[in-house]
């Protein structure tokens, strides 16, 4: 098959699944493989979609910018699509960013603003209101805003549900996945209800993150944010795409738990996934025996490993961040 350009290669992505690592739970598990994707993660659908859909607008010109308050992934996809159609694409990221990804990110001629980590929302430093000024003052500026542009979940509604369901021929019963803006799990989560409201929708959180509580008690706590080190799972502020109906269960997953669990996967699976994803598969171990072995669990593998290799696959990093015993060091390194 031949491709006119790289993004007529964003999804369908595979639905593999999963063996040794889920020898213990009952029933089949499956993993959507994201990373299969040509930026490595979910996010090129939403980037993809999004970009798209302002050009059929109008609101996004010839030469215009994109710009977008990202963690890096939908970054990566949208400095990809900008490599593609001409525009400029500035990103707007928290230093809590991964080395890997600055440079992916600046290899794709993204021009990156540096801001604050731990600041408010509100606070006019924060990455959200540094790319609400830059839109303000660039002229042709179009702010993605995948926290509350709606067609993020849209594009999951129209592609990544969809395919879920096609793939496992109906026979979805769970789907797992983490919650960051809530696209990737709201949006195949609708379509998968509308085909058989039965199927259960878990949204995995992190500790540190508002998103839980809110979900639980209609509360948004301040007091439940704190530093955290998983990317891409959980927010400070309440996203526009999370349906917060369409969720039967959120659990929170712990740092050390989630990074524990990547590294398993890609020793018994040879799946080199994300942080993130490390975290959906610890959800699965906390919900265990919620399930039966009738079941047909999706995992969605949201990125590919290769940006953290620095960190949840570095021994070293890992040793720094969780002193406890590494229970699955990597093999011994032999020098002659
Ligand atoms: C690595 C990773 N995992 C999970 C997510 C969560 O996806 P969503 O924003 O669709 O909830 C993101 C999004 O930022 C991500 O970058």
């Amino acid at each position: 098959m031949l491709y006119n350009n790289i993004l007529e290669t964003i999804g369908n992505t595979p639905l593999i699944k999963l063996n040794k690592i889920v020898e213990d739970i009952p029933g089949q598990v499956y993993a959507k493989v994201e990373s299969f994707n040509p930026g490595l993660s979910a996010k090129d659908r939403i980037a993809h979609y999004i970009i798209e859909k302002a050009e059929a607008s109008g609101q996004l010109r010839p030469g215009g910018t994109l710009i977008e308050a990202t963690s890096g992934n939908t970054g990566y996809s949208l400095a990809m699509i900008a490599a593609i159609k001409g525009y400029r694409c500035i990103l707007t990221v928290t230093s809590k960013i991964s080395e890997e990804k600055k440079c992916g990110l600046k290899a794709l001629g993204a021009e990156i603003v540096l801001c604050p980590k731990d600041v408010k929302p509100e606070d006019p430093r924060s990455y959200y209101e540094q790319a609400k000024r830059l839109t303000k003052e660039i002229p042709g500026a179009f702010y993605v805003n995948q926290n509350f542009n709606t067609q993020n979940m849209d594009a999951h509604f129209m592609t990544t549900g969809k395919e879920i369901w096609e793939q496992s021929q109906g026979k979805v019963t769970h789907y797992i996945a983490s919650t960051g803006t809530g696209g990737t799990l709201c949006g195949a989560a609708r379509y998968l209800k509308q085909q058989d409201p039965n199927t259960r929708i878990v949204a995995v959180d992190a500790y540190g993150s508002v998103l839980k509580k809110y979900y639980e008690t209609g509360i948004y706590d301040q007091n439940e944010i704190k530093p955290y080190r998983i990317e891409g799972t959980g927010k400070n502020i309440i996203p526009g795409n999370i349906d917060f109906d369409i969720i039967d269960k959120y659990v929170k997953v712990m740092d050390k738990h989630a990074a524990h669990r990547a590294r398993e996967l890609a020793r018994t699976e040879g799946i080199l996934a994300g942080y993130s994803t490390g975290a959906v598969l610890q959800a699965l171990f906390q919900i265990k025996d919620n399930l039966t072995e009738d079941d047909f669990v999706v995992l969605l593998v949201s990125d590919h490993g290769s940006r953290y290799l620095a960190k949840i696959y570095n021994d070293q990093w890992m040793e720094e961040q969780f002193p406890n015993k590494i229970t699955n060091p990597a093999p011994v390194e032999h020098t002659i």
